[in-house]
Parts: structure tokens; sequence; C-alpha cells
């Protein structure tokens, strides 16, 4: 059977007036082999096509053309497939702190308050490894390319989260670290940091004020301050990444594999993305198998072995060959039940199946060839 691209095609299919995609889904399913092949699509389908990609492996980020290139760069790909197309594709590789300099440099409230930032000590430890930094980042410069109007369609492959759920609180999570009030109290007074790493101890204290040198406090606190006015101002002016991720512009990709963990997980963050206004336009299945028919009875299959190996191989093969069968069957049968839990559970959400390729698909020509694979199950 043979699906027909055009109309099994995720975005074009569900969604067309989207300009921006976020590909989300629980960890180590493919959202950003599935990114880059929707965003191909689309860009072969006519479209001017930017993917904002965060973890490509090597061989897939050397196609897109990362290797050599500078952080932050928005680099035009090449691929035969777009040779005959009117749009084109350029890939971003995410780097928070490329984008966390720019906000600094756009939204302080002097040079002076911008270099005083960067020239923090904390400022790198902050931006490269707070939890939800990256994710923060990720929507952020959404949000900045978004508002540049440049591209028809964003495609935004999301950070690879412990769990699903955090990519959504996390930029909240940093909103409030700057906005709590032990900060604030910390940015007046430089007492209360303690408060704020969560550690009310003198000796503990004492121990990273000895660790991050005599003036961490100090250094804290100023960074807190002037960094919370620069989140603030962006915010201000730039509105809230809430507003942008629920309006119609922008739609949602879950990308989840049938394993059961995984679709447990998917189901609860359909469920919160439903609940915060967020608009699904549907499911990939990835790395699924098709549902195998029964294997012939070993009756059956019995001569055409002896034939083949002779007598003495016959039945130690065909033990071989009936558990990998088995096991065959079982992740097929795996996928139908990730599509009937789904399908329960929202009934109106469009749902495609995405084959296990062998070798994974890396090049440009492999991502081609995934994005007509896609089957409609559901919607
Ligand atoms: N349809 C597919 N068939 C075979 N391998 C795949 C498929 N989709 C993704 N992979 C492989 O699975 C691994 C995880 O994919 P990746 O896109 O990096 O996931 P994530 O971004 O969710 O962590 C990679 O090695 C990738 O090449
Ligand atoms: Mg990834």
């Amino acid at each position: 059977m043979h699906a027909n691209p055009s109309t099994s095609d995720p975005l074009r299919h569900a969604q067309p007036q989207r300009q921006l995609v976020l590909c989300v889904g629980p960890g180590g399913v493919g959202k950003t082999t599935t990114a880059a092949t929707l965003a191909l699509a689309a860009a072969v389908g006519g479209k001017k096509v930017l993917v904002v990609t965060i973890d490509p492996s090597r061989r897939l980020g050397q196609a897109l053309g990362f290797e050599n290139a500078r952080a932050g760069a928005e680099l035009p790909v090449e691929s035969p497939a777009l040779a005959a197309s009117s749009g084109s594709l350029h890939a971003l590789l995410l780097d928070g702190r490329v984008v966390f300099d720019r906000l600094v440099r756009a939204y302080a409230s002097s040079p002076e308050q911008a270099a005083a930032i960067v020239g923090n000590p904390i400022y790198r430890a902050t931006t490269e490894n707070l939890g939800g930094a990256l994710e923060y980042a990720a929507i952020a410069q959404l949000q900045l390319l978004h508002a540049e109007g440049r591209y028809d369609l964003i495609v935004l492959d999301t950070p690879p989260t412990a769990n699903a759920l955090d990519f959504l609180a996390a930029p909240e999570r940093i909103g409030e670290l700057v906005n709590n009030p032990a900060t604030r109290l910390l940015t007046g007074g430089g007492k209360l940091g303690s408060k704020i790493l969560g550690i009310g101890n003198g000796i503990v204290l004492k121990t990273l004020a000895k660790i991050g040198g005599g003036d961490f406090l100090t250094d804290l606190g100023a960074f807190l301050r002037d960094f919370s006015e620069v989140l603030e101002a962006y915010r201000s002016r730039a509105g809230d990444f809430s507003e942008l991720l629920t309006s119609a512009d922008c739609g949602v990709i879950l990308t989840t594999s049938a394993s059961p963990f995984s679709v447990r997980e998917a189901l609860q963050f359909l469920g919160v993305l439903v609940e915060r206004g967020l608009r699904v336009d549907g499911v990939i299945l990835n790395r699924v198998l098709p549902p195998f028919a029964p294997l012939p009875a070993s009756e059956l299959l019995r001569p055409a072995l002896v034939h083949q190996l002779g007598e003495a191989a016959c039945e130690p093969a065909l033990a071989r060959i009936t558990r990998a069968y088995a096991g065959l069957r079982a992740e097929g049968e795996r996928g139908l039940e990730a599509v009937r839990a789904i399908a329960q559970a929202f009934p109106d959400l469009r749902i495609w199946a995405l084959p296990r390729e062998e070798p994974p698909p890396t090049s440009l020509d492999d991502l081609h060839r995934l994005g007509q694979l896609f089957v409609a199950l559901r919607g």
C-alpha cells in the first residue's frame, strides 16, 4: 500500500494555516526526527520554513549543516527534494546562551546593565544549567522569530526534558524564580540568598560563599535583580508566552512511541496541553511496526526449512523464527493498543503512524522519504 503524501502529510492535512508548530512528546520518541521531517515536507510543499532544533544526532546535525556553523545561525538547507519547490528550509540549532544574550542586549535598561549581567559569573551557570533555562530559551526564540515574520512556518523541536510536562512548566518556573518575594528581598538586601537556593542554614551558606568566592551573594543578588528586570521588560513588551502558545497561529504535534510508558506520559501531557488551551493538531505514533498476520503453522514451514537448511538445523531455526516473529507481532499489537488508548481518551484527535525505518533516518533524503510514509490512522 502506498500512502498518498499530499493527504497524509500532517501539517498540510491538519491545520495548514499554522505559523508555529511545537513538536512535543516524551524523551527519545523521535521529536527531533519528526520536527525535521515535518519541516522538510512543508518546505517541499512550497513554504518558507525554519526548523529550530535542539539535540540532533551527530549525523542528522551534519545533514542540517550544523557542523562548523556559528551557534544560533539560521542555515539554509539544500536538498534535491527542494530543487523543484518554491519553498525553502532553514535550520537553527537552539543555543540557550545565544538566546539569553540576545534578550539581555535587547531588553536591558542600558548597555551598562547588559554588560553587568553578561559579565556576572552566575549568568553563565544560570543560563546553561538552571532547570528550565533551555525550555525558556526555546519559547523565547520562537516568540522573537515569530515577531520578525520572516518565515511562513517555524517548527520547534523541544528539549529532551526528563518529563514532557517540564517543558510547559519551565518558563513559569524561571518567571517565578526571578519574581518571587524571596528574590525581591534578596535583590534588596542580599541576606536571603539562602532562601532562594533552599538552604536556610549558615554552614551551607558559608560553604557556598567559599566555593563561589566571597562575593557569591553579592553577585547573586545583583544578577537576579538585573536579570529579572530584563525578563520583565521582555515579557511586558513581547507578551506572555502563553498568549503566543494558545493563539491560533500555534499548533502542537505530539510524537510518541507505542511503548506503554511513552503512551502513558503522552496521554498525561495531552491532558495538560488541552487544559492550558493549546491547540493539539495531532499525534504521531513513531517507529511503529505493522500488525503482522499470524505465522503459518510450523507444519507448513518445516518442509521449506528442511529444504533450505537440512534436517538437523531445521528445528532450532524454527524455534528462533517463532520467537522473533512473536516479538514482532507483540510490537505491532502495541501500536494498535496505543492508538486505541489515545483515541479513547481524545476521540477528536488526529493520529498518524510513522514506520520504524532501518537504519534510522539521518540524511535529508531519509527525512524526505520518511515524510511520505505518514499514514493517517484517525481523523
Ligand atoms: N521512524 C523512525 N525509524 C527509525 N528510527 C527512528 C525513527 N524516528 C526516530 N528514530 C531514531 O530514534 C532515535 C531518537 O530519535 P530523536 O528524533 O532524536 O528523538 P527525541 O528528539 O524525541 O529524543 C534516533 O536515533 C533516531 O534516529
Ligand atoms: Mg530531540
